[in-house]
């Protein structure tokens, strides 16, 4: 029952995370473009940053943009500030209910190290808060004045990030960690700077004095890196279902390609967008691709493990299953974890053992993702058996 339970709060909370991600981003996107699009008119003062007409569901609409706050502070505000809240939160609680409540399973790998469940769980929401810390010096450091600079410390933070994740948690708890990591400091920006500065410049206002302009320029700053930071974020959360990248010896490394290669793309569009394409936006899409062709071409090295070994008979490549899949894998799983066979993969017969024989390649041999966290304690010999069965063509006669 509790399992049934759990896969139910999964399937809920990830909608939830889906849908406050969708509001977030979608409006992060739409006024970083808003911003682009702001054209400056002839009689706009220094207080205006331009005006930008839209049409869009059967009207038009015409936006203009105060470049510190307007004299008088209309009598209705519209703030967006809930849906990264509740990004961060589902987010959070969903990890929790997959990689803290299941840590054994899915958080920890112990032949990446050997952690008790509590002390996994510790370096977790450690690891997450002391990025934003790091993160938010960086930026107020000397290093913050300067854009490049700055930027440069931010990839070299995610860097450590990336090492340090694939080097406590298993491969597949790494990636969304590194995702968490990314997403928290996204989503402190607009908790502690980018919401708190606006409520200053709003205060001001009601007071009558003048808002400071660094507040602004700090939160625009912080709103930029989220736009940066938004494609790996996407990524690292969907990269969960692909062995292929978070379980290649060198994650870390294919993690932060992705990180660069998302940057790059926002940065094209960014330029793009603001119709000012310059020799950087130029290259950045080209760039990107390539990142993305060297990643294929490093992750697809491990391919063809185990072929040219001796013609392996089926009965032994049955009796590695039966002794580490199938507690999990079976109609009626033995595992008190499961209830039904996890993802509806079931290795009874000799012929789903044939059907899967391209997943369990994936899954149990080109990476080490399956058995789960290694529970059943699978050999490097077995997976290599179950590598040259596949490349024989994985005949079960
Ligand atoms: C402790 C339980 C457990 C054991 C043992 C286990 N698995 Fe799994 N397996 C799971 C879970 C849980 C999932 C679903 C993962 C997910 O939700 O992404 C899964 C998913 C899979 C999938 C589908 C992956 C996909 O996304 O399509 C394959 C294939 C698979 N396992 C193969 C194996 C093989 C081969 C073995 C033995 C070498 C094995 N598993 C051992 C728990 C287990």
């Amino acid at each position: 029952m509790t399992a049934f339970l759990l896969d139910w709060a999964g399937l809920l909370l990830r909608w939830a995370h889906l849908l406050a991600g969708i509001a977030w981003i979608g409006s992060s996107f739409y006024f970083i473009w808003l911003d682009s699009s702001l054209r400056k008119r002839k009689m706009d003062n220094d207080a205006i940053a331009g005006e930008s007409w839209m049409v869009h569901g059967g009207g038009f609409y015409q936006v203009e943009k105060y470049l510190v706050a307007p004299d008088k502070l209309p009598d209705e505000l519209h703030w967006f500030k809930y849906e990264a809240y509740f990004t961060w939160l589902t987010g959070f609680v969903l990890m929790a209910v997959i990689y803290y409540w299941g840590a054994e399973a899915f958080l920890i790998n112990s032949s990446v190290m050997e952690l008790t469940p509590l002390q996994a769980i510790g370096l977790s929401i450690g690891s997450l808060f002391a990025g934003w810390v790091f993160y938010d010096l960086l930026c107020r450091s000397p290093v913050g004045q300067n854009t490049g600079a700055l930027a440069l410390g931010v990839l070299m933070l995610v860097a450590a990030a990336c090492i340090a994740y694939v080097n406590l948690f298993s491969g597949r708890a790494a990636f969304i960690h590194i995702g968490a990591f990314i997403g928290t400091i996204m989503a402190a920006n607009v908790f502690f700077i980018i919401i708190p500065n606006q409520k200053k410049t709003v205060a001001a206002l009601l007071e009558g004095t003048a808002p400071d302009p660094a507040w602004g320029l700090q939160a625009k700053q912080r709103s930029l890196h989220n736009n940066y930071l938004t494609l790996p974020v996407l990524f690292m959360m969907i990269s969960n279902h692909y062995p292929i990248v978070f379980g290649h010896s060198l994650s870390w490394l294919v993690a932060l390609g992705i990180v660069i290669a998302g940057g790059l793309m926002r940065h094209f569009f960014n330029q793009y967008d603001a119709a000012k394409l310059n020799w950087t936006g130029r290259v950045a899409l080209p760039l990107a691709a390539l990142a993305v062709l060297a990643l294929i071409v490093v992750t697809g090295n491990r391919i063809g493990t185990g072929a040219g070994k001796d013609e392996v008979p089926f009965a032994e490549v049955r009796q590695i299953i039966v002794t580490r899949c199938l507690s999990c894998h079976a109609v009626v799983p033995s595992d008190e974890g499961f209830e039904e066979a996890p993802a509806g993969v079931v290795f009874d017969k000799p012929e789903d053992i044939k059907r899967y024989a391209a997943n369990i390649l994936a899954q149990a041999v080109i990476t080490d993702t399956m058995p789960l966290g290694n529970l059943t304690e699978m050999t490097e010999d077995e997976r290599e058996v179950l590598g040259a069965w596949v490349a024989q063509g994985a005949k079960i006669d």
